[in-house]
């Protein structure tokens, strides 16, 4: 069995969702971590026993180290993919891939120059909920889609803006609400309907933020080749993280998802209603059992003498709001690479819903509709 050697830069509020299922994992080691606040990469470093560096391109320099995991702002995502494609390693990057539709579409370029496998985060798609809709709809017995609708009410306190050197600006985010939490949904979305997106028509604003330059709140519409529409409303100025919803309108009933629920209702009156096992995804439980290793404890010791709060010190239930389904799309992306064929998400899949999220913003800006494949020039400078 090969054991892939992994490097992991960006060791921020992520770090543990790829890093825990990773140092699960049989055929795969841990072998560098790179981020440029020395505490979190020292933590990392405790944690996994592993090297550690400041400047991820003298990480990219080891020839022993096959696959690069990228968990930084956004901003970076593009040039640390192209160059660790450029080194030869295979790249798993947090969404979004990239802020700009060039970017985008270089790192697409660069895996193909390169032949190596660059995968990007969309972890939902691995939840119960998705999975099952997906079914539903692929396996015919819905019959055709008609429409869609896309839901997402969600709070991000002033807090969340002030605790960050990146989020809420366009040069380092690349936008908030739609390229940062509402991707999730959007891609769910585009996953479901499954044809090709012709034009996007949206609006987004920023409502509640007055410290962020980014939006809040955003509403559209998507038309697809096969004349599916689909209409979504997004804001992060609700009180609570509350249930997404994707309610996707068949010939034969409909398939909701609601959070953790799938429910696919058929005209007839059949319903099926599938719900997140959390034994299969991340949890509490597997957590605990890490950090109450001695080495572990050393290193939380160490952390709290820092001050600094680490996700899993105060976590209660694993990301609450949704999607903690890393693990699946990380072993995803290994037995791909050890079988030799594509991961779900390639770049290339990646590259589809970052044209959407992208064409919502150049939409709202130039105040018409974006024909995604002959009209979309969207950069962060655009804005
Ligand atoms: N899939 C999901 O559900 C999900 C959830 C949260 C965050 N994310 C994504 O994960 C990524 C990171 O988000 P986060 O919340 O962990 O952010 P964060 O700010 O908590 O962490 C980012 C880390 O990158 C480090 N960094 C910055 N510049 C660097 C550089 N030049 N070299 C090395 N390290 C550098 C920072 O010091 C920080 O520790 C983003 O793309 C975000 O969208 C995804």
């Amino acid at each position: 069995m090969k054991k892939y050697r992994v490097g992991i830069i960006g060791c921020g509020a992520i770090f543990m969702l790829h890093a825990f299922p990773l140092h699960k994992m049989e055929n795969v080691e841990i072998v560098a971590v790179c981020d440029i606040k020395p505490q979190a990469l020292e933590t990392a470093k405790q944690l996994f026993h592993c090297d550690g560096y400041s400047d991820y391109r003298e990480l990219l320099k080891r020839d022993d180290i096959d696959v690069v995991h990228i968990l930084t702002p956004h901003y970076l995502h593009a040039e640390m993919t192209i160059a660790a494609a450029d080194a030869g390693k295979h790249v798993l990057s947090e969404k979004p891939m990239a802020i700009s539709i060039a970017d985008a579409r270089a790192i697409v370029e660069a895996g193909k120059r390169n032949k190596v496998t660059i995968g990007v985060i969309s972890q939902n798609r691995y939840n119960a909920a998705s999975v099952a809709v997906k079914e539903a709809i692929a396996n015919g017995s819905l019959g055709k889609v008609l429409g869609q609708r896309v839901i997402l009410s969600w709070t991000k306190p002033a807090s969340y803006y002030q605790a960050s050197d990146w989020h809420g600006t366009w040069d380092k985010e690349g936008g908030s609400l739609m390229i940062d939490q509402a991707i999730h949904v959007m891609d769910l979305s585009r996953w479901i309907v499954d044809d090709e997106i012709v034009s996007v028509e949206a609006s987004i604003a920023n409502r509640n933020h007055p410290t962020i330059q980014t939006e809040d709140t955003a509403e559209g519409l998507i038309r697809y080749r096969n004349g599916v529409t689909s209409v979504f409303f997004a804001t992060n100025n609700f009180t609570f993280n509350s249930p997404v919803v994707i309610e996707t309108h068949c010939e034969n009933g409909t398939a909701l998802v609601e959070f953790d629920k799938g429910v696919i209702t058929y005209k007839n009156g059949k319903e099926l209603t599938v719900v997140n096992d959390p034994t299969t995804t991340m949890n509490e439980a597997d957590f605990k059992a890490f950090f109450n290793e001695d080495s572990s404890q050393q290193a939380m010791r160490t952390l709290k003498e820092w001050g600094v709060v680490f996700m899993p010190v105060t976590w209660k239930a694993p990301r609450g709001y949704w999607g903690v389904t890393h693990n699946k799309q990380i072993e995803n992306y290994y037995a791909s690479l050890a079988a030799g064929v594509q991961p779900d998400v390639t770049a290339a899949e990646a590259l589809k819903s970052t044209e959407l999220i992208l064409g919502i913003y150049q939409s709202s800006k130039e105040k018409r509709p974006i024909d995604i494949g002959k009209e979309l020039t969207w950069a962060p400078e655009s804005a």
